[in-house]
């Protein structure tokens, strides 16, 4: 079970880092009219609910119903699907949600029903108040214990519904999580938008690279380009131009969810066209399912390579300084013997000698390549 859905990373969008607890009904068809219109000819196709849905009270039977700003969730769900996407939803294995919504402790199976009955195609399962339930000192046990009750609890139900680990990666869960069910599953805390949190998560996944493979994937956590906010006055993502061509590289070598955080009914021409190259999208959706591994760490850069299905790679070269440097690498350095270099953001064969690469890169930013045979 997990082994013949998700195959590539979920691409898709979060209300999270947009709204906050303040998503509602309208907000989330916003973002999937906006998907539908603009971005899901790239591949993008999840629309995912995160916390502050739920009710406050279960029904007399024991379902969990949404609250006022989610007045009929079948509804907004078939919407989602006559759009030709995918709808996802949050819950937590405690009995509240890191919100402070319920959550669905003891009622796993009942609320995998009612996922089912909704035709969610999606969950995203944040421990939380679990750990009020669980031991202080979890055992391994204990950290996989909740997510098998809900993976059972999702087998039975007659529907695809992608399984998504949100425990911050307690117990090195890139270990084990594959193996317990989970599609992907969070390496991290939470992400903001600063250069400090999204590259100290992004160039720090190096021990969970090896356990990323097709329908299991680490993810460390929600993109923060275009309109983010988490509920407060939305702004401008922090992060430089630069920094956010860094961050959407990194996350596809990485094999990661792309889960789009922001505000859709706010996308700026720069966001789009950030989220809509195809040839960097390809470098994540990569069949073959690995992640990159960190293969030089200079002073000043980190360069990345990711093997890819046709037998080429990917290769990220990241400028970590403060100043703009040109960088000049020896193929054998990186184990490549590649003739055909693509710049895959600008979309153009470079050209270069078959024994180093060189090239400029500014402060924070990256160049990304596809080098093949
Ligand atoms: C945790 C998760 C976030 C988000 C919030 C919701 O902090 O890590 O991604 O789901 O809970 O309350």
């Amino acid at each position: 079970i997990g082994d013949v859905i998700g195959l590539t990373p979920a691409l898709g969008w979060n209300s999270w880092n947009a709204f906050g607890l303040s998503v509602n009904d309208a907000k989330v068809r916003v973002a999937a009219k906006t998907i539908a219109d603009k971005l899901s000819a790239h591949g993008w196709a999840y629309v995912n609910i995160d916390d502050g849905w739920e009710a406050p009270q279960r029904a007399a039977t024991g379902e969990i119903v949404a609250n006022e700003k989610f007045p009929d969730m079948k509804a907004l769900s078939d919407y989602v699907h006559s759009l030709g996407l995918k709808f996802g939803i949050y819950s937590s294995p405690g009995p509240r949600t890191c919100g402070g919504y319920l959550g669905s402790y003891q009622h796993e199976e009942q609320d995998a029903k009612t996922y089912g009955d909704w035709g969610i195609d999606y969950l995203k399962y944040d421990w939380c108040s679990y750990g009020e339930i669980a031991p202080s000192q979890p055992s391994l046990d204990d950290y996989k214990k909740p997510y098998q009750v809900m993976r059972a609890a999702l087998n039975k139900v007659n529907r695809d519904i992608m399984f998504s680990f949100c425990q911050y990666g307690m117990g090195d869960s890139w270990n084990w999580a594959g193996e317990v069910g989970g599609n992907s599953w969070r390496t991290t805390g939470d992400i903001n938008d600063s250069w400090g949190s999204m590259s100290g998560i992004g160039f720090h996944q190096q021990a969970e690279a090896p356990h990323a493979r097709p329908g299991h994937f680490n993810d460390p956590d929600m993109l923060v380009v275009g309109k983010v906010g988490w509920g407060d006055a939305q702004h401008d993502t922090k992060l430089t131009p630069d920094e956010q061509y860094t961050h959407i590289s990194l996350w596809s070598l990485l094999a990661s969810p792309l889960l789009i955080g922001c505000d859709l009914g706010h996308l700026d021409r720069f966001t789009l066209n950030l989220l809509t190259n195809d040839e960097v999208i390809a470098i994540n959706q990569d069949d073959l399912g690995k992640e990159a591994v960190q293969v030089l760490k200079k002073d000043g850069y980190l360069v990345y390579v990711k093997e890819l299905q046709d037998g080429g790679k990917a290769v990220g070269i990241f400028n970590v300084s403060d100043k703009y440097q040109t960088i000049t690498i020896n193929w054998s350095e990186l184990g490549i013997t590649g003739t055909k270099v693509r710049d895959v953001w600008r979309q153009k064969y470079l050209i270069t000698d078959n024994k180093a690469f060189k090239t400029s890169v500014p402060s924070h930013g990256v160049v990304l390549v596809r080098v093949s045979k």
